[in-house]
């Protein structure tokens, strides 16, 4: 089995199911876990999931992943638009990163349309609820599976 892939959420994911459910919809972060774990175990992957509220802990697990994942699936929240630290570390990784969202940022408010770990992902799923998840599942190990053909 390859190494496993991370999925890595920021803050105000912890409250997924109550938050702002017009926008998020009303799928917990549980749930969108379980469906992570479902998809990536039916390709042959194993996944750590993780929510943070903190900029420096998310960083801390992006540097973790360099010699412990195969790919990051990354739902940076707010620190998308906002964390340079966070693209400076998502910047020493070698390993395909996926920028992945609920909603649509680009349709949102103009502050949300800029976001500094589009600089290095592989691509962005953005739009699907926790369908983005799945898909960015899928992405991922189709990269793990390019890279080490
Ligand atoms: C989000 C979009 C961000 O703009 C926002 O700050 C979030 C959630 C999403 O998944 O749609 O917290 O990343």
């Amino acid at each position: 089995m390859p190494k496993p892939i991370y999925v890595l959420n920021g803050p105000n994911l912890n409250l997924l199911g109550s938050r702002e459910p017009h926008i998020y919809g009303t799928t917990t972060l549980d749930d969108v876990r379980g469906l992570c774990e479902a998809r990536a175990a039916a390709l042959g992957h194993a996944i750590v999931f993780r929510q943070t509220n903190h900029e420096g802990e998310l960083i801390d697990w992006v540097q973790e992943a360099r010699t412990e994942a195969s790919a990051v699936i990354l739902n940076p929240a707010g620190y998308g638009h906002t964390s340079i630290a966070l693209l400076d570390a998502l910047q020493t990784l070698a390993i395909p990163i996926i920028e992945c969202h609920l909603s649509n940022p680009a349709a949102r408010e103009p502050f949300r349309h800029k976001t500094y770990v589009a600089l290095v992902a592989k691509g962005l799923v953005s739009g699907f609820g926790a369908n983005s998840y799945v898909l960015a599942v899928e992405a991922a190990a189709g990269l793990v599976a390019a890279a080490s053909a």
